[in-house]
């Protein structure tokens, strides 16, 4: 994910993330706490109240948000192609809290996510049946690596695979990419039910406007049928690898972009693993509707399970120590019960809001969905799914 992630564009229960709970009361428990000043280190995410500027109907069932950043807020809200935004409502009781992608180029200075209405989901219907302009959110300052590092001087080939509401980073990747690259191209497979449930398709026709011989757009229909056998229907693995093979050889392709539900991300990914696409060019990004993922990983057996390590956390310029038994809650949860400010959303290992470096000692993740394998060995973890295992543990938020 990261993303993951989910980011998540839709609104579904393995996003939810409330505090408050049993776990963060053990959490308390086992937080003992030492608060002390350190540096000056940069600021990690945090939430700003901003007024809704716009709400604009996408479909049937999803809405485009455009916040009002207010001047002195903006280098705050300066964000990269792909990083997504943690929202709360104030209207809403408790500490819900959901990932929307940026659908909006980054070279504008325009804030908005497109958020679609989820059967249940309490937040989605809310923002797609009550919220107006002029209404107020709490919104977390972006976050998210699911982006392409882009060079005005490169001419790259992109593509991207997306499904449903996980256009919404991979709209503001490519428009990004292809305004600050002139010679660079991409394509774009959309997969969506019916032509009716497709997010935004204005802004789609219009990049295929501005950019007729750099841009291509290729809408999978599963439940519609289309002129082309190839695009209607279920995209399986005999479908993809068709796709695959009209589209572009996939080792001409710089950098993949995937976002959509777990399954079809990962059978996309394996079908380019198969066809010799290095896994460091494959980038995703989650969202889940239904079941939260099972974890990938299970958490090691630890041989001293009453153990507890210290672990040392940096935030904010700050460091909170406590100790937190191997086998006890995870690093986030610890962390909430002493510094609330602790940035997270989903809590299941796909938005990466939680993120945090280990500088010192080490950790076992139940589960990982956000991270990268570089930002893995550059010791990035993901404090929601992190348990100690060393004696001594420090994670920074802060780098
Ligand atoms: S990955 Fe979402 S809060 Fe940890």
């Amino acid at each position: 994910m990261s993303a993951a992630t989910e980011a998540t564009t839709d609104d579904t229960a393995p996003l939810d993330a409330v505090t408050g709970d049993a776990a963060a009361a053990d959490a308390a428990a086992a937080a003992a706490v030492a608060v002390a000043a350190t540096g000056s280190p940069r600021r990690h995410a945090v939430f700003h109240r901003l007024r809704v500027a716009a709400v604009e109907p996408l479909t049937d069932d999803a809405v485009a948000v455009t916040f009002d950043v207010p001047p002195d807020l903006r280098p705050e809200f300066r964000f990269r192609a792909g990083q997504h935004l943690t929202v709360r409502a104030p209207a809403i009781e408790g500490d819900v809290r959901r990932n929307y992608s940026i659908c909006a180029p980054a070279t504008g200075d325009r804030l908005r996510i497109g958020v679609k209405r989820v059967p249940g989901g309490a937040f989605s219907t809310y923002v797609t049946e009550q919220l107006a302009p002029g209404d107020e959110l709490e919104v977390m300052t972006p976050t998210g690596t699911f982006c392409p590092d882009l060079d005005p001087g490169s001419a790259r080939r992109y593509v991207a695979v997306a499904a449903g509401s996980g256009i919404t980073p991979v709209l503001s990747i490519l428009a990004t990419a292809l305004e600050v690259e002139p010679a660079s191209t991409a394509a774009l497979v959309l997969v969506n039910r019916r032509a009716s449930t497709i997010m935004f398709l204005e802004e789609l026709e219009d990049l295929k406007d501005t950019y007729p011989d750099r841009f291509q757009l290729l809408h999978v229909l599963h439940e519609e049928a289309s002129e082309v056998e190839l695009l209607s229907g279920r995209l399986d693995v005999d479908r993809l690898h068709r796709i695959l093979d009209a589209l572009v050889p996939p080792q001409d392709v710089d950098a993949w972009f995937l976002c959509g539900p777990l399954a079809l991300t990962e059978s996309v990914r394996g079908a380019l693993l198969e066809r010799g696409v290095e896994a460091g060019r494959v980038h995703r990004e989650l969202f889940f509707v239904g079941d939260a993922p099972a974890p990938r990983r299970p958490r090691p057996v630890d041989p001293r399970p009453t153990a507890g390590a210290e672990v040392t956390v940096l935030l904010d310029g700050r460091s909170t120590t406590f100790r937190l038994p191997r086998d006890g809650v995870p690093v986030l949860e610890a962390t909430l019960a002493a510094r609330p400010d602790a940035p997270f959303a989903c809590k299941n290992g796909v938005c990466g809001t939680c993120r945090a470096h280990v500088v010192e000692g080490a950790v076992e993740m139940d589960t990982n969905y956000a991270l990268e394998p570089e930002e893995l060995e550059r010791g990035v973890v993901l404090t929601c799914q992190a348990h100690p295992v060393t004696d001594r543990l420090v994670v920074d938020y802060d780098r």
